[in-house]
């Protein structure tokens, strides 16, 4: 990417930054790869606000390439080994090797929510080293382009986070994710997350992605996806909540029946999901009230809708539906991520 190339020779010194940026969820789905991190398919993703990473970053000149990082003040050398593995991907930067990084980071989030915690953590990161980029070139232009081109070498979905409101990628780029046009309307979007489990997964996402490879309908589902991605692209324009709605909950069950019938059949749904699915389904057709949910790779509901209903499904949620999950996070559209 020509916009990367200020970045290719630098000299490291001290520096500290932090940044905050946000979770998303996708409303149509990023399921497959081709090669290294470049989607098999679009995806389209809302911004969240109150789902966020805060991270800091100590860059230190060094001899060798170091990383220590520690999650709410503790030492997490899983994440450690994570990060440098990242790090020493990214040969178009061969001076990244003299830095020793220390990392804090926080999240507003408990981990396993069914809240991304990689795309707000390892965007808050890519965030971090572009701000360092930026400082040691003195470069001005492409800051959240730079920005979503190293979030996505960390996590696909990261590249999205790194822009408020909706977000695609994979269509106008595979490489960085864009911000996309959205009916005002939808500025007023409500996402609130039903936990229905709290527990590690037992399929990670880069594990669900390879499973594509070699899945008997994978062609079939890019086809879906991106078709589904032209359709809600359109409503979301247009301002068609219903038409937005359907296709968010054609994405999610199609994300899991992909899981279903990979060659290594799995599930990630548990029997609450399935039930509280279906509690949302005949409270939308009594009430006709527009809720919708979608999935991420986890048992976990996201419920979307307007703010204009939201006293009556806070109700319905705390009423019938708080049996059927651990805890409820309410969030909503958010603007993005930004420097503390
Ligand atoms: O970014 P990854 O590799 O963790 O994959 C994310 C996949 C989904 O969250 C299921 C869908 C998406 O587009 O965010």
């Amino acid at each position: 990417m020509s916009f990367l190339a200020p970045f290719r020779q630098l000299t490291p010194t001290q520096f500290e930054t932090t940044w905050r940026s946000p979770s998303n969820i996708a409303f149509v789905k990023y399921w497959g790869k081709k090669g290294h991190q470049i989607p098999a398919n679009p995806s389209l993703s809302m911004t969240l606000k109150e789902c966020f990473s805060e991270t800091k970053v100590n860059f230190t000149p060094s001899d060798t390439l170091s990383v220590e990082l520690y999650l709410e003040g503790v030492k997490e050398d899983k994440f450690s080994q994570k990060i440098e593995k990242y790090l020493r991907s990214l040969v178009d930067f061969p001076w990244l090797q003299n830095i020793s990084f220390k990392i804090q980071t926080k999240n507003t989030f408990p981990h396993g929510t069914g809240i991304a915690s990689s795309a707000s953590g390892l965007s808050a990161f890519a965030l971090c080293l572009t701000d360092y980029l930026f400082h040691l070139s003195g470069e001005k232009n492409n800051f959240y382009p730079t920005a979503s081109y190293l979030s996505r070498l960390a996590s696909g979905s990261a590249c999205r986070s790194v822009y408020g409101n909706f977000v695609s990628w994979g269509d106008k780029s595979d490489f960085v994710a864009d911000p996309a046009e959205f009916h005002p309307d939808f500025l007023q979007l409500k996402d609130s997350v039903l936990v229905v489990s709290g527990e590690e997964k037992k399929i990670s996402s880069t594990s669900g992605h390879g499973l594509m490879l070699e899945h008997y309908f994978s062609e079939a589902r890019y086809i879906q996806a991106k078709k589904n991605f032209e359709s809600l692209s359109s409503s979301l324009k247009s301002g068609d909540l219903e038409h937005v709605g359907k296709i968010l909950e054609c994405e999610a069950l199609s994300l899991h029946a992909m899981m279903l019938t990979s060659p290594n059949p799995y599930t990630l749904l548990r029997p609450n999901t399935l039930a509280a699915i279906e509690m949302i389904w005949a409270f939308r057709l009594e009430t006709k009230l527009p809720l919708y949910f979608t999935l991420d790779a986890g048992p976990n509901l996201h419920l979307i809708y307007p703010e204009s209903c939201q006293n009556k499904i806070h109700t319905f949620i705390s009423h019938e539906l708080s049996s059927l999950t651990q805890r409820v996070i309410h969030d909503e559209r958010g603007e993005g991520p930004s420097r503390c």
